[in-house]
């Protein structure tokens, strides 16, 4: 959580709120309105992951981390850079993470104001990522091959 909270922000406005659920009846519930949206999409491989029974938003971490923003200018590029740093910091500990953006679009549904009561959201603040936290089950699958002439040197 240090990590996170020492991210750099834009005009030092630290834009943002954490919540470190450690509660799986809540987790599963985010991921019931996850796959509920999931189920919805137009892309046939997002509705075919989601329709899996074993589906879990938070690949069976025992923590998730929930990253709100205030919705300020920078706060997006704020809550990404602590939710990077917090990722980072996971390695350094011997622990693995997932990145994610989609449980959080779930939280934007209306019908899910419950949730951010549940999870106690400050007024104000809206979720925007979350890292799941644990112990890996396995070795991480190779990365994916980078995007070639993405960088460019101007001498
Ligand atoms: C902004 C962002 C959003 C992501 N959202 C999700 C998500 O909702 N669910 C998920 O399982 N993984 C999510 N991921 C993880 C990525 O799909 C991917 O596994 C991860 O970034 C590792 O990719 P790499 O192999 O290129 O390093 C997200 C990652 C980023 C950076």
């Amino acid at each position: 959580m240090k990590c996170g909270i020492y991210a750099a922000t834009g005009i030092g406005k630290q834009p943002w709120h954490f919540t470190v659920l450690q509660n799986r009846e809540l987790m599963d519930r985010i991921t019931a309105a996850n796959r509920e949206l999931m189920l919805k999409s137009p892309t046939e491989a997002v509705k075919k992951w989601a329709s899996q029974p074993a589906f879990d938003s938070w690949h069976g971490a025992l923590i998730a981390i929930i990253v709100s923003s205030d919705g300020s200018q920078y706060a997006t590029m704020d809550c990404a850079n602590a939710t990077q740093n917090m990722a980072v910091a996971a390695k350094s500990l011997g622990l693995g993470s997932c990145y994610m953006a989609a449980p959080c679009v779930a939280f934007r549904q209306s019908e899910h104001k419950d949730l951010l009561e549940a999870l106690g959201i400050p007024e104000g603040y809206t979720p925007l990522v979350a890292l799941a936290v644990g112990y890996t089950a396995e070795d991480p699958i190779p990365r994916v091959p980078r995007k070639e002439n993405s960088v460019n040197y101007v001498r």
